[in-house]
């Protein structure tokens, strides 16, 4: 039988993180690590942020791993950010687009601006670096794109009103499907998860300045009773990036401690 444990160690693989410095992201490039993944690339906007976050985890698990600044809505950091990759390492095996805003505002009251910056970090962004490294990709006969969208690609999560939020992951779950579907042919495996309510910057306080109520209400409707941890979101993207399950491609991973069953 083909061996399967150690199929889930990245030893050799090069992967890009987009928000790789703080919450979910960190937890990815922490599972990533002690994977063994040889070059790790974080790629965000907080300099300070990001070079101490690439400087601990190259420190704890003695993987290169280092910053990268980018922007991932200016077309020019995209193409910048993937050919940083490429020059350094030559190719990139893995790209995890986990950057994401929030943006919660009663519907009748969403401006074009507001609904057009969520779509443009949460979708455009995603699909745009998507094409870029599915390009190096295709070129070098495979990869993998792990995609973070939320529980609430399928959920009208409440009480809180985020409907330009839900909107721009229900398309995230989608394009994953869509773009597992067209690269297949070239051995690009094209995956997401989804995660309920996890315990990062963007919550509570990212929510609502009255984020403890929120915490609470939305604590007291998941079965678990509490929040995900960041490294469990790693964990299941490890799995799907690693080679332990090659025939994973266009699945959405629903992890939310059961709040979908209520
Ligand atoms: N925390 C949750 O409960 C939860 C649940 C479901 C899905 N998610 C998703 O998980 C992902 C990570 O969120 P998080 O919870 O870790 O919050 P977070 O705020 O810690 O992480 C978001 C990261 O994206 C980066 N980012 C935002 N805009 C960017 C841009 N234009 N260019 C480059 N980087 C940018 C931020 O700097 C930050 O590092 C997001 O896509 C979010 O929608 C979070």
């Amino acid at each position: 039988m083909r061996e399967i444990v150690n199929k889930i160690r990245l030893t050799g693989k090069t992967a890009v993180v987009t928000g790789g410095h703080s919450g979910i992201g960190r937890g990815i490039v922490e599972a990533f690590a002690q994977a063994g993944a040889s070059n790790i690339l974080i790629a965000g906007r907080r300099e300070e942020l990001g070079n101490r976050a690439a400087a601990e985890v190259a420190g704890e698990h003695g993987v290169n791993c280092a910053f990268y600044r980018a922007d991932i809505t200016a077309a020019a950091d995209r193409e910048a950010l993937i050919g940083e990759a490429v020059s350094r390492f030559g190719r990139i095996d893995i790209l995890v687009n986990n950057a994401g805003i929030t943006h919660v505002e009663n519907a009748e009251d969403i401006s074009w601006e507001s609904w057009r910056r969520v779509m443009d970090v949460n979708l455009d962004s995603l699909f745009f670096l998507s094409q870029a490294a599915g390009r190096v990709m295709i070129k070098q006969k495979g990869g993998c794109i792990i995609n973070v969208s939320s529980n609430s690609d399928r959920l009208v999560m409440t009480p809180q009103r985020q409907t330009v939020y839900n909107a721009s992951k229900a398309a995230v779950s989608m394009m994953t499907k869509c773009l597992a579907y067209e690269w297949a042919e070239h051995n690009i495996r094209v995956n997401a998860v989804s995660p309920g309510y996890i315990q990062s910057d963007i919550l509570p306080e990212g929510v609502s300045k009255d984020g403890k109520k929120f915490r609470d209400v939305w604590t007291g409707m998941i079965p678990m009773g509490r929040f995900g941890y960041a490294e469990e979101v790693g964990a299941i993207v490890l799995f799907a990036a690693s080679d332990i399950c090659p025939f994973l491609n266009g699945s959405v991973i629903l992890a939310d401690g059961g709040y979908h069953l209520t």
